[in-house]
């Protein structure tokens, strides 16, 4: 599709997007491409209680007054910081496997790691980690037609999860407003913009887009990044031989094994994109897994090379919504990569891994493995 249609329109209406100089356009031009798509879904209650403050999916101005109030938490430098409690998380999960040598990696390090480091930050119980499970893998179950713009049905098998994170979220900033301790949470109840403090129900879509993207996705690289490294032992190789590819091996699973495999945006207006003419109002789906691979922009795509420099993936998006916990998930898998590698002489995948829907998320549920 990438050399032949690298933009088209589908039978939905959706325009599907696939080049990496195409997607870079679009992501670097807010204003013509708007990551507000409300407008396209059924109405749906609790969908949009969650959205008034899930700043991922809002345009500037707005965009840029909630995300800056959160940004300096996830500067590299401020992190960096965190190193040695992600050190420690990470042996003290390691430990508990009580010298097993077949485990489940996912269950045992790549889920727990990530949302325990997250809700520390936050200051929710890192202990409800079941739950904050429970809600990902429904928000996150599988769709049949992924190219099919949600129906109502869609939206309610959603709700309900939704509903349960906002209950639950809500009390943590409504305790947290009445009694500030040193999180997150805490922060931002008493963050200010432009004079106005964020209501309650500003903060549930806030706190919620920084709990659930701040560990299902780490999750996911980190269950690529040992996928790769058993399928690729010369890399696994040079890693052990030099750590200090350990950074430069983590882009690359990035690149090669993107997690999420796409991104949405809708036109604000009519536009031309590779040489197609589209509408305002139409769905676009921008496939980052295609881009990360174009040979156009990225030499030998198919090679997976520690390596590879310059590695300039598309995998944490372009432009103003640029990941921001992007510093977080790579220290969380270097540090956790590092950890391992040291800890274990081998690391194999064994049989009975079950991946997730890969037009839609490309990584591992379950990865047994056997060290
Ligand atoms: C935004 C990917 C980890 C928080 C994004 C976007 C991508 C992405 C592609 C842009 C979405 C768009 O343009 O529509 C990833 C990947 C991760 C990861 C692949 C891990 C491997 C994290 C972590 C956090 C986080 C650990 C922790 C807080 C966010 C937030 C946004 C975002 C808050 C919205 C930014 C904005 O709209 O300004 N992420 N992410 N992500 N990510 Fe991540």
């Amino acid at each position: 599709a990438r050399a032949n249609h690298p933009v088209a329109c589908d039978e939905h209406g959706v325009w599907q997007v696939f080049r990496y100089a195409d997607l870079s356009e679009v992501l670097a031009d807010p204003v013509s491409y708007s990551s507000d798509l409300t407008g396209l879904l059924p109405p749906q209650e609790d969908f949009e209680l969650f959205q008034r403050g899930n700043f991922a999916r809002m345009d500037p101005p707005q965009h840029r007054k909630l995300r800056g109030l959160v940004s300096k938490a996830f500067t590299p430098r401020l992190v960096a910081g965190l190193e040695p409690r992600i050190a420690k998380v990470t042996t003290d999960l390691l430990d508990a496997l009580g010298g097993a040598d077949r485990w489940d990696l996912v269950d045992r390090l790549a889920y727990p790691l990530p949302v325990t480091v997250i809700a520390e930050m936050l200051g929710v119980p890192a202990a409800d980690q079941p739950t904050f499970r429970r809600w990902a893998d429904a928000m996150f179950e599988d769709i049949d037609q992924p190219t099919v713009l949600p129906d109502a049905e869609f939206m309610e098998s959603r709700a309900r999860p939704l509903r349960e994170m906002s209950a639950y979220l809500l009390e943590h900033i409504r305790a947290r407003r009445a009694a500030p301790r040193d999180d997150l949470i805490s922060h931002l109840a008493l963050a200010e913009t432009d004079g106005e403090r964020l209501t309650d129900e500003e903060m549930i879509g806030f706190v919620g887009l920084l709990l659930l993207a701040g560990h299902i996705t780490t999750t996911l690289l980190l269950g690529n990044a040992v996928t790769c490294l058993h399928e690729f032992p010369e890399a696994a190789a040079a890693l052990r031989a030099d750590r200090g590819l350990i950074p430069a091996a983590v882009e690359e699973v990035l690149r090669f094994r993107t997690p999420f495999s796409r991104l949405a945006r809708l036109t604000t207006r009519d536009v031309v994109l590779g040489g197609q003419a589209i509408p305002a109002k139409r769905m676009l789906l921008l496939w980052v897994t295609s881009a990360n691979r174009d040979g156009a922009h990225v030499p030998e795509p198919d090679r997976f090379d520690v390596r590879r420099q310059p590695n300039t993936h598309l995998t944490f998006g372009h432009g103003i919504h640029f990941c921001l916990g992007a510093p977080l998930a790579r220290l969380e898998t270097r540090v956790a990569l590092g950890i391992l590698l040291d800890r274990f002489a081998e690391i194999a995948v064994a049989g009975g891994a079950v991946w997730h829907d890969p037009r839609i998320i490309v990584g591992p549920r379950k990865l047994p493995v056997v060290t």
